[in-house]
């Protein structure tokens, strides 16, 4: 059975710093090559914050942007989920560093960790409570400042990652057919091994000890998660369709998490849709974890590809292993 919330997207921006560290510039770090990153992954570059940007500060300039954007003062808003695997401290939550910075005074809010499916989570969770009437106006933002965990020695996690955010506006839904129609998340723990990191929780507190053993940075075996990725996403995707009557010719576009472009690839043809139906900017952003599907809504609108009453399919797997999807009837 379809699980539809009455909420729908009204806005969307995404922000990423103005530093680009191209495939050339990661040559001089370790031993890599701008041929190998883009035949392997698709990435030709990757916005990198400045020392002391944090993902508070990217997640506000999105939310300032899409409140901007839709002349909605930042004391309407109800509710701001921030997802991301780097938030500024432990504690207090990006969220609330969020609502200070943009004086929504009438807003709670909290974090939410799915890493790169955490877009896809706070996007459903943000719009439940809109959906369910009890708040009128919610953010839903993705952000993740992924340098401030790489290993610039690892020439097998650094190449792939970026910096960047992206919010949306959630609103009730006028009618039933608009906004979000269905949506399937999972998680299998069982995954979580092959991508995370060690240091600086609760089993290892930092400590040199765990900075001499490098756990404060990230961890992978890319090919398990590689694998994992095509599998879960393309049967999400087709599992979307298929609960609503739907087959790949009735999607306007997908827009997957990008976290590799042959990930990317491999998935749409499971699916069976063409590259003109598939976002895709991986080349220019790398992977920003929970940033990917906001960024790639928002290159979207700017570049007309999403009109009013487009089908639309968001799709994530991330470290967990976490996954979801949502499928939505764009709505302005
Ligand atoms: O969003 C979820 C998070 N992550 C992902 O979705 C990532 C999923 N995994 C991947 O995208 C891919 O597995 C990678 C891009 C990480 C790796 O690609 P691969 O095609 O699976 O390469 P590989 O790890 O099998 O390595 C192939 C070769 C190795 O050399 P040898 O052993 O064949 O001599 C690596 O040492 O490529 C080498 N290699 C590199 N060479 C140049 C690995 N990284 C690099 C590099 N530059 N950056």
């Amino acid at each position: 059975m379809p699980r539809r919330i009455a909420a729908k997207i009204t806005g969307v921006s995404g922000y990423v710093p103005p530093k680009v560290m191209t495939n050339t510039d990661l040559e001089k770090l370790v031993e890599t090559n701008d041929a190998w990153i883009r035949e392997r992954t698709g990435i030709r570059e990757r916005h990198v914050a400045e020392k002391g940007v944090a993902s508070s500060d990217l997640a506000t300039a999105a939310a300032r942007q899409v409140l901007a954007s839709r002349n909605v003062p930042a004391s309407d808003i109800d509710l701001i989920v921030v997802a991301s695997v780097t938030p500024d401290m432990m504690f207090p939550a990006t969220a609330c560093l969020v609502q200070n910075n943009l004086g929504a005074t009438h807003a709670w809010g909290f974090d939410l960790s799915a890493a790169c499916s955490g877009f896809v989570y706070a996007l459903t969770v943000a719009a439940q409570f809109v959906g369910a009437g009890t708040q009128k106006k919610a953010l839903a933002i993705g952000s993740d400042v992924m340098t401030s965990i790489l290993n610039y020695g690892d020439r097998a996690t650094c190449v792939l990652f970026g910096d960047g955010a992206g919010a949306v506006l959630l609103e009730p839904a006028d009618r039933d057919d608009e906004g979000i129609l269905d949506f399937v998340h999972e998680v299998d723990g069982s995954g979580g091994k092959y991508l995370f990191m060690p240091g600086g929780g609760s089993l290892h507190p930092s400590s040199h000890e765990t900075i001499n053993q490098k756990m404060h940075y990230i961890h992978q075996e890319g090919a398990q998660v590689f694998k994992y990725a095509v599998r879960r996403m393309a049967e999400l995707a087709c599992e979307m369709l298929e609960r609503n009557g739907y087959t790949s010719k009735d999607l306007a576009l997908v827009i997957p998490h990008q976290a590799n472009l042959r990930i990317i690839r491999a998935m749409q043809d499971r699916l069976g849709v063409d590259d003109s139906k598939v976002m895709v900017n991986i080349e220019r952003y790398g992977n920003t974890t929970a940033g990917t599907i906001p960024l790639g809504l928002c290159d979207a609108v700017e570049q007309g590809r999403l009109k009013k009453g487009d089908l639309v399919l968001l799709v994530a797997v991330g470290a967990g292993y976490t996954a979801g999807a949502v499928l939505l009837r764009w709505a302005y």
